[in-house]
Order: structure tokens, then C-alpha cells, then sequence
């Protein structure tokens, strides 16, 4: 059983932050722009179907930096520099909105974007206050990266609801990876998996945190292990809600009616062969993607860890 995250938007809720105008970059109010989505890769696609399926009249603009991911590995500076280019380049597109469906940049670089786009924002965080409401053992399970688990923001989220709920924070490591070669259940991503949830099965947890994009389409290799000892909490529903709730205070929902869902336009810094791959066997979704180079001041020089 997947529980729908009940989010109410507010405090662990997909963060929802409107920003002051940047100097260089015009607002943009029309109803019938696109919704920017961004992931570090194709973890934000779990974020995308819901998205589609709650708000199918939206035209949707993808972009996975999929060149620079994972993230969770990599210094909170780069990933602020690649968040802020990524969301200026869709800006740049006519995004009305900017969805960054990255746990761990929300983590480290919500903030900074905030200041300088001129457009709402939608961040995500681990759902940490759903889980506490419904864990009946008061034991949890939380599977995020390493940035997001060590982030202010994250801790701060234990802090506010983890008072009489005991949470057992695993990093992911491997996963997004995993997840970025199309492997969804691979032997050794299962003995991966195996690692991180026994000893949460141990302990006596009811309940798993998803807190990281890439992992929903983790779920049946998860569910192979757990059976239905867990209850996954994903929250890519409750943030498809909360982008229709700014849609809507903002007047800038699209008038268009609730017809079959538009195809998203999609963009990789890499070569887009797994996006694509994966959009079409777990979203049954046929589109193409257009590779783009989005320049930053952290990868003006060549990288060395990019593939
Ligand atoms: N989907 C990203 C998240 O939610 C993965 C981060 C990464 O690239 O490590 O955190």
C-alpha cells in the first residue's frame, strides 16, 4: 500500500514560495505557459505523472540534469549553481511555475532560488509529518540522500515532528543511480534495498519515508521486501495538489478543460536515452527528448565526474 501523503502545504507540505522579481528576468503571468519541472534526473518524473494526472490541460516543460546527477553526492554549492541555472533556463522558457522535484535541492538551495526567480516555486520535502501522523508502531523508516538527510531544513522537519516518533534515517547511496541506468530491480539493487530496510524492519517500523523522487519507481523491488509491513509514504501526489492550489491563487491555472493529458516536452544535459526509456516503460509516456546545454558557473570548466 502506497499512502497519499496528507500534506497539507503548510509546514512538512510541498514548500510553495513566490519570489521577489530578478532584474534580468521578466515575470511571466500567462495562464497558458508551461510548468517548469526539474530534477537532478528522472527522479522528478514520479513528480511529472502526478502532475499530469492531477492537472492534464498543463503544458509541461521537464528538464533532468541528468549530466550532473546524483546530487547526494555532490557539495551544497553546486547543487544551489546547478538549481539556479536550471530554474533561470526555464524561466527563460516561459514557465509560469517552477516545480523542483529534487528532495535534496530543495534541501540545500530553495532559499537562494527563491530570491532570485520571478516565479512561484514548489519544493518537495521527505514526508516526515505524514509518516509521524500515521505510524501506529511510532517507528519510521526515512530513505533520502545524504544531503538531504544532514540538511538544516531536513533536521528541522525531525525536530518538529519526530517528538514521539522514533525515525530511522538511512541514506540512499546507490539508488539514484541506479534508478538514472533504468535499473528497477536488479539482484544487487535488491540486496541494496535488503540493507537499508532490514534493519528498519527490526526495529519495528510500520512506515517508510520516501524521501527522494527517484525512489517511487523503487517501489515494487521495495514491496518484494517489505511485503506489506511498510507503508510507503510517497509525497508526488500531495505536491501535484499544492502546484494546483498556486495555480489557482495565482489565476495562472490554464483554462484548458480536463481532456487527455498533454505530452510533456522533454530536455537532458545528458544524452536522454534512459529519460526517455524510462518515461516510456513506467509513464507508458512515447515523447522525445531534446538535449540542452544549460551553462553554470560551477560547470564552466569540464567536469570530471560527469558521464
Ligand atoms: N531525485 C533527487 C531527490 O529527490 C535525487 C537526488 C540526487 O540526484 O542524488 O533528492
Amino acid at each position: 500500500m502506497t499512502a497519499a501523503a496528507a500534506f497539507d502545504g503548510t509546514t512538512s507540505g510541498p514548500h510553495t514560495e513566490t519570489a521577489s522579481a530578478a532584474p534580468s528576468i521578466p515575470k511571466v503571468s500567462s495562464a497558458h505557459a508551461p510548468v517548469g519541472i526539474f530534477d537532478s534526473g528522472l527522479g522528478g518524473l514520479s513528480v511529472l505523472r502526478a502532475v499530469r494526472a492531477q492537472l492534464p490541460g498543463e503544458s509541461i516543460v521537464y528538464v533532468a540534469d541528468s549530466l550532473y546527477a546524483p546530487y547526494g553526492e555532490r557539495d551544497d554549492d553546486f547543487i544551489a549553481d546547478r538549481t539556479l541555472a536550471i530554474g533561470q533556463w526555464l524561466v527563460e522558457q516561459g514557465a509560469k511555475v517552477l516545480v523542483v522535484a529534487c528532495n535534496t535541492a530543495t534541501a540545500q538551495s530553495i532559499a537562494l532560488v527563491r530570491e532570485r526567480l520571478p516565479i512561484p516555486l514548489i519544493g518537495v520535502e521527505p514526508g516526515v509529518k505524514p509518516a509521524a501522523l500515521q505510524s501506529k508502531t511510532r517507528v519510521a523508516g526515512v530513505l533520502a540522500t545524504q544531503v538531504t538527510l544532514r540538511s538544516a531544513r531536513f533536521q528541522d522537519l525531525l525536530q518538529r515532528y519526530a517528538a514521539d516518533c522514533r525515525f530511522l534515517c538511512q541514506p540512499g547511496h546507490g539508488l539514484v543511480q541506479a534508478v538514472e541506468r533504468c535499473d528497477v530491480g536488479s539482484a544487487e539493487l535488491r540486496a541494496l534495498l535488503q540493507n537499508y530496510l532490514q534493519p528498519m524492519l527490526d526495529a519495528g517500523a510500520d512506515t517508510l519515508v520516501l524521501g527522494c523522487t527517484h525512489y517511487p519507481f523503487l517501489d515494487a523491488a521495495i514491496r518484494d521486501i517489505v511485503g506489506d509491513r511498510l507503508t510507503l509514504i510517497d509525497t508526488s501526489v500531495a505536491i501535484a495538489r499544492q502546484l494546483e492550489r498556486v495555480l489557482d491563487q495565482q489565476g495562472l491555472r490554464t483554462a484548458s478543460g480536463t481532456g487527455p493529458a498533454l505530452a510533456p516536452r522533454f530536455f537532458s544535459t545528458s544524452d536522454g536515452t534512459h529519460l526517455q526509456q524510462l518515461a516510456e516503460t513506467l509513464l507508458d509516456l512515447a515523447a522525445p527528448v531534446e538535449r540542452v546545454h544549460i551553462p553554470s558557473r560551477r560547470t564552466a570548466a569540464p567536469d570530471p565526474q560527469a558521464v
